[in-house]
């Protein structure tokens, strides 16, 4: 029996990227998934369905859900994957840049846990996902919304694991690193670029969106039944670090300099 099987998902901004391999993932193991995007997928079929969903609006979110109840009759589980990145200072942030990241990043969890949650308890428990970043555990240049949004993505994962486990509900966050996506394509498509971000990951090399649906599948799946509120980083090392500086590369560096 597979992991997922009689299970039904729905995953937002599942049409692409981390969201897609998510899809693809709980589907290969089992589950009936509703992808709820703003961009239609190609992954459609018996046991894919998609909903064209704003998931920053009060109604596309309801609709989501019954599209999923309508075809489906129960919910299990939920992955609130869709997000957005920004890459500027504040002084120069315009606001409707700021609340859009918001928007997507965090209202958007919120209004989804909000129209999920009775469905799943209504199924007798199951499990939410949130994708959140290694951007919410500490800060980036010139990402002070994405940073903060994240942030709140952390934190609101344990809130929900508090008041809904015992509903028999999970909640648990991912945190990936640079995982080559749209999302990241600036940082890993020029060579110069991508050695630049490379060097500061312990792997060497940026994640793909299969390692982090393999993650996001487990937390999803019984094999995490006894973890609810966790945070956990998939990030190819990169927050092992402190960051302070490498100082046996120095020395080398150092000798190489005076031979
Ligand atoms: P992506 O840009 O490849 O895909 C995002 C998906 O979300 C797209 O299909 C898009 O249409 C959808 N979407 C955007 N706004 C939406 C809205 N308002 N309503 C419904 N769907 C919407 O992004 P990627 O890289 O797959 O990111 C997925 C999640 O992973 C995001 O939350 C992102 O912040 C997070 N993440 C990504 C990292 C990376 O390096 N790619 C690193 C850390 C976290």
């Amino acid at each position: 029996m597979a992991r997922f099987d009689g299970k039904v998902a729905i995953v937002t901004g599942g049409a692409r990227g981390i969201g897609g391999a998510i899809v693809q993932r709980l589907v290969s193991e089992g589950a009936k998934v509703m992808i709820a995007d703003l961009n239609p997928s190609a992954e459609t079929g018996e046991n894919v369905a998609f909903v064209k969903t704003d998931a920053t609006v009060t109604e596309d979110v309801q609709a989501a859900v019954k599209a999923t109840l309508d075809r489906w009759g129960k919910l299990d589980i939920l992955v609130n994957n869709a997000g957005i990145g920004a890459l500027v200072e504040t002084p120069d942030m315009e606001e409707d840049v700021w609340d859009r990241v918001f928007a997507i990043n965090t209202r958007a969890i919120f209004l989804f846990c909000k129209a999920a949650i009775p469905a799943i308890r209504e199924a007798g428990g199951g499990t939410i996902v949130n994708i959140a970043s290694i951007s919410g555990l500490g800060g980036d240049f010139a990402m002070g919304a994405y940073n903060a949004s994240k942030g709140a993505v952390i934190n609101y994962t344990r809130s929900l694991a508090l008041d809904h486990a015992r509903d028999g509900i999970r909640v648990n966050a991912l945190c990936p690193g640079l995982i080559a996506t749209d999302l990241a394509v600036g940082a890993v498509t020029d060579p110069v670029d991508a050695a630049f971000w490379f060097e500061r990951i312990p792997l060497g090399r940026a994640g793909r969106a299969e390692e982090m649906a393999a993650v996001a599948a487990f937390l999803a799946s019984d094999d995490a039944s006894y973890m609810t509120g966790s945070i956990v980083t998939a990030d190819g090392g990169i927050t092992a670090h402190t960051g302070q500086p490498n100082a046996p590369d120095r020395i080398r560096q150092r000798k190489l300099r005076t031979q």
